[in-house]
């Protein structure tokens, strides 16, 4: 079974084939970044243009790369939920007409869900269950995957996502964007113990194993404004190394803590913030985790993962109306305190 996925949720857009929900046919990301780079953070109305200017065309090539016409398609997979409602409306819009005109079946999904159905295209798949962790721009959760559709959310932040703290770091500083990725190039030669950022005081109860970034942003342009009143040169390289060490503790605290309670010591990680080294390399120093990290082209936004998510919900019957909606936020599961 041929699936054709499409994914608008935030900045990419990006169409993918993948047969039997494993095999990577064509897997195409358009990146607006250039696009909202001078605004140091994506804009909804600059992306939702984009997405509607490129989607033919993204789509186009993902069906030549993979080498067949829409007639071999046998579905159509489109992220539906959570994401910028501008952005999402034009997949989805997209992914209803390519379905009618082809008359094949068609079903919204969930991107979360997606994320953490990126690592069953790797060879590592790993068996269920395990642990989620996904960390990007919009989202930081800890979840505990029993199968494709059956994930609880066990832990999320409850302010801003990790993503987003690197990327206004970095926009504070002036030292580009994506933040992320910047900040990870420039920690490898900074000190991270240079500066003592705080840690979130969640421990108890219902919090147990969630995130919180507000007090560590609200830290690092405290400390830039120290650096202006002392006339101190603001040291990128430490700032850098400092404030992703504090970032990466806070997401693996939390994680340990669900690891400890779940006895789940398989963890897959995914969303843009999976791509960062340091913390690669501290979930790889920790004897009796398994992290699994999908390659860079699924731990970002990608329709591979949606159309291989689809294919397990077309592949039993299930099927998205004409009418089907796209929501800002999810409305399938909500978090669940164990
Ligand atoms: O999953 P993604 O491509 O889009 C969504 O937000 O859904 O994630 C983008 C986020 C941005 O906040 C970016 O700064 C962050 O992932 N990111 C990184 C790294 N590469 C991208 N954060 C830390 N280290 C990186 N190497
Ligand atoms: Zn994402």
């Amino acid at each position: 079974m041929r699936v054709l996925g499409i994914e608008t949720s935030c900045d990419e857009t990006a169409a993918a084939v993948v047969e039997d929900g494993k095999t990577i046919l064509s897997n195409v990301v358009a990146t607006q970044i250039p696009f909202h780079a001078e605004f140091q953070g994506v804009v909804p109305e600059i992306a939702s243009r984009k997405h509607t200017e490129w989607i033919y065309a993204v789509t186009k090539e993902a069906l030549d790369k993979a080498g067949i016409e829409p007639s071999d398609l046998d579905g159509v997979a489109v992220t539906g939920e959570p994401g910028m409602l501008g952005s999402l409306l034009v997949g989805v819009n997209f992914a209803k007409a390519f379905a009618y005109t082809e008359d094949i079946p068609f079903i919204v999904v969930n991107h979360i869900l997606g994320h953490l159905y990126a690592s069953r295209l790797t060879e590592a798949a790993p068996n269920y269950p395990f642990l989620g962790l996904l960390v990007s721009g919009g989202h930081s959760i800890i979840c505990r995957a029993d199968d494709f559709d059956a994930v609880t959310v066990i832990g999320a932040t409850i302010d801003d996502a990790v993503g987003e703290a690197f990327d206004k770091t970095a926009k504070y500083y002036g030292l580009g964007y994506p933040g992320g990725v910047v900040i990870d190039k420039l920690a490898q030669t900074g000190n991270p113990s240079a500066f003592r950022f705080p840690m979130p005081n969640l421990y108890k109860g219902e919090h147990r194993y969630d995130f919180s970034y507000s007090g560590l942003k609200t830290a690092v342009v405290n400390q830039l404004e120290q650096f202006r009143v002392q006339h101190e040169p603001a040291s990128p390289a430490d700032l850098a190394a400092s404030f992703q060490k504090t970032a990466v503790d806070i997401l693996l605290r939390s994680l340990f803590r669900a690891i400890e309670d779940t006895g789940l010591t398989t963890v897959v990680v995914g969303g843009g913030v999976a791509a960062n080294s340091y913390l690669r390399a501290r979930l790889a120093a920790h004897p009796g985790i398994c992290a699994v990290f999908p390659p860079p082209s699924l731990c970002g936004d990608n329709a591979a993962m949606i159309a291989g998510l689809g294919y397990h919900y077309l592949g039993r019957g299930d099927r998205s109306p004409l009418t089907a909606a796209a929501s800002s936020r999810t409305q399938g599961f909500k978090k669940k305190y164990p």
